[in-house]
């Protein structure tokens, strides 16, 4: 046992944290034309910055890799300019934030492609989930497998979102690899029956993923490269015949690569954390830097895992969308807000920027 607290600072690589508190990414589909974030962005972010770190919404390395209505997008000047706003804001308030950079893969409708294409996928295996398009939620398109000379296309565009990133003011990137999305989908072998270099093998799966952090570490630094993860969740539809070997061998080269933190979904994200036997402390102990838990975590879980070392840091999710000053309320021990699921995706202020502090 220690006595390590959630509420002091905490060193993540070049970048001090006030806190071991993290907010998870979170979509909420409210980006304006031409996806850049809303007016309301900054508003939102800076009102958490009391995170020691915010992980910003997931947001497209392409216009491909979009899979739901009014998500942003950091590829193109517009977009940079507009997160700039964010950036400043919450830096403006003491606060650190990292945005989460993805690629839905098959997860994504032809009415959210460019020209009407079928979304990309490891395979052409169709994924029973819907997803959010034309105010509704939508079984998601067939789609077609990635020819093997697209996969540099990959690499390369979010090698060129991370350095747009820096751009825009963002102190890292969290590359997602989790929750069912392309870089889950290239490891997980029920979404992936390729049988090139990318499919098969359990290295094989994982080189999608290790050739992205590769040419993200190259291009903005390991101390600004983080990856999360979710080895058992089956959301979206996926699924793993070997979680613990995939991802221990996954877990191994991320620690070779430098990564500055890993974040581990435990369990099926935003469900049960003991959905499937699963052993975190081999990846903990396989990575030598920070890591990050996520899933169902409160105070006292938060706590009792920090005191028996099995995590540095802890992100929360549905709690931060309804508690923008979270970290006071946890420390003092305050009543926490309830969340209204009605306004979670889509639409402007309400159920956004409207939750007030606890002291209003
Ligand atoms: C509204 C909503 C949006 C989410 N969006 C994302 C996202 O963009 N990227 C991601 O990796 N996870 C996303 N998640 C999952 C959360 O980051 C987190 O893993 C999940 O809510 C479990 O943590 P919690 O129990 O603290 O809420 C989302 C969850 C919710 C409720």
């Amino acid at each position: 046992m220690t006595d390590k607290t959630l509420f002091s600072p905490y060193q993540l690589g070049n970048i001090e944290l006030a806190n071991r508190i993290v907010m998870a990414p979170l979509t909420r589909n409210r980006a304006g034309k031409g996806l850049v974030p809303s007016e309301f962005a900054a508003d939102y972010y800076a009102q958490r910055a009391s995170a020691g770190l915010i992980i910003s919404e997931a947001t497209q390395i392409s216009p491909q890799a979009q899979g739901y209505q009014d998500t942003p997008g950091l590829y193109t000047p517009e977009q940079i300019d507009a997160w700039r706003k964010v950036t400043d804001a919450v830096h403006a308030k003491g606060g650190k934030i990292f945005v989460q950079l993805w690629h839905v893969g098959r997860i994504s409708h032809i009415d959210l492609q460019p020209n009407g294409a079928s979304p990309v996928a490891p395979s052409a295996i169709r994924a029973n989930t819907k997803t959010f398009v034309n105010n509704t939620f939508t079984d998601v398109s067939e789609p077609r497998a990635l020819e093997l000379h697209e996969i540099p296309v990959i690499v390369s565009d979010f090698r060129q979102a991370a350095a747009n990133a820096i751009t825009a003011g963002f102190d890292g990137v969290e590359i997602h690899a989790a929750n069912g999305y392309l870089l889950e989908q290239f490891i997980k072998d029920g979404a992936n029956q390729r049988t090139d270099i990318y499919g098969g093998s359990i290295e094989n799966r994982a080189r999608l993923l290790l050739e992205v952090v590769q040419a993200v570490v190259r291009e903005i630094g390991a101390e600004r490269t983080g990856v999360r993860i979710s080895p058992v969740s089956p959301v979206n539809g996926i699924s793993c015949s070997e979680p613990q070997l995939q991802y221990n061998y996954i877990t191994e080269q991320l620690n070779q690569l430098g990564i500055v933190y890993l974040h581990v979904v435990e369990g099926a994200t935003g469900g049960p954390r003991d959905i499937l036997p699963f052993d975190y402390t081999a990846i903990r102990s396989r990575f030598e830097q920070t890591y990050l838990a996520n899933n169902g975590y409160n105070l006292q879980l938060a706590n009792a895992h920090l005191q028996s070392n099995e995590a540095d840091l802890f992100s929360f999710g549905k709690l931060f969308i309804s508690n923008p000053d979270l970290v006071t309320r946890l420390k003092n021990g305050l009543p926490l807000t309830e969340l209204n699921p009605a306004t979670l995706y889509g639409g402007g202020a309400e159920g956004y920027t409207d939750y007030p502090n606890y002291d209003n």
